[in-house]
């Protein structure tokens, strides 16, 4: 293949105001905040989050997930526990979350320790899935080799046709991760980007400090 030069791929953003005046002393507020506006623009799920994990291994794997709920106590999604996420979450419960929402130029970067949540809250979800959904997280080995994907949606559809309740398999489930640090950056023009970072302190009070973009 040719060698592809993106070099001039350059474009200018809109600025919008983000300083120590117009930022939440909450780091969950100012993520609301955030979070409110960019559903409101962006055309893809805004609850799309890149979430990174690294096992004992130190080789780091990213993948996107959805956000399926937030709160002071943490950020929350669903996965198989037996994936490859869910192996590395074992070994090491430090994970990365990252959210970008281009049409605000704007990152959000989450770091915590990541737990499974109680298994009611995570048969309650399974529940309110579409009934394709818990066929296809019931029946799959998330992350090992699929040697005949035809007999697997055979399997999916003849799961789902049966009409017979489909049950929560005991290695699907939630994590919630529990921030220790957020960072917020906003875009800028001519590219003086504003960065706020958020770090926990011991008293439970969190300090703020503008980083260089
Ligand atoms: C938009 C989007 C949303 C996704 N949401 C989830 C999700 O909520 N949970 C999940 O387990 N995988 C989700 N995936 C699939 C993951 O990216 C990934 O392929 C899968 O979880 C296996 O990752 P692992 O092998 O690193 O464990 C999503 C992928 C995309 C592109």
């Amino acid at each position: 293949m040719e060698i592809k030069d993106l070099s001039g791929m350059r474009k200018d953003y809109v600025s919008e105001d983000f300083s120590e005046k117009s930022l939440l002393a909450d780091p969950y507020l100012q993520f609301d905040k955030w979070f409110a506006e960019a559903s409101l623009v962006e055309e893809f799920e805004a609850n799309a989050m890149v979430l990174s994990t690294s096992g004992s291994d130190n080789r780091p794997s990213s993948r996107v997930v959805l956000l399926k709920k937030y709160s002071k106590d943490g950020f929350v999604f669903f996965t198989n526990y037996l994936s490859r996420k869910g192996r590395e979450i074992d070994e090491n419960p430090w994970c990365s979350l990252l959210f970008f929402w281009p049409h605000r130029v704007r990152q959000v970067r989450v770091e915590g320790v990541a737990e499974k949540i109680v298994y009611e809250d995570s048969l309650e979800y399974f529940k309110s899935r579409p009934v394709i959904s818990q066929a296809s997280s019931s029946l799959s080995l998330q992350s090992s080799i699929l040697e005949d994907k035809e007999r697997f949606d055979k399997m999916i559809e003849s799961l789902v046709s049966s009409g017979e309740d489909i049950k929560m398999p005991p290695h699907w489930g939630g994590y919630i991760v529990k921030p220790e640090r957020f960072e917020f950056w906003q875009g800028g023009t001519g590219r003086s980007h504003d960065r706020f970072r958020y770090d926990l302190e011991e008293d439970h009070s969190w300090r703020i400090s503008r980083l260089y973009p």
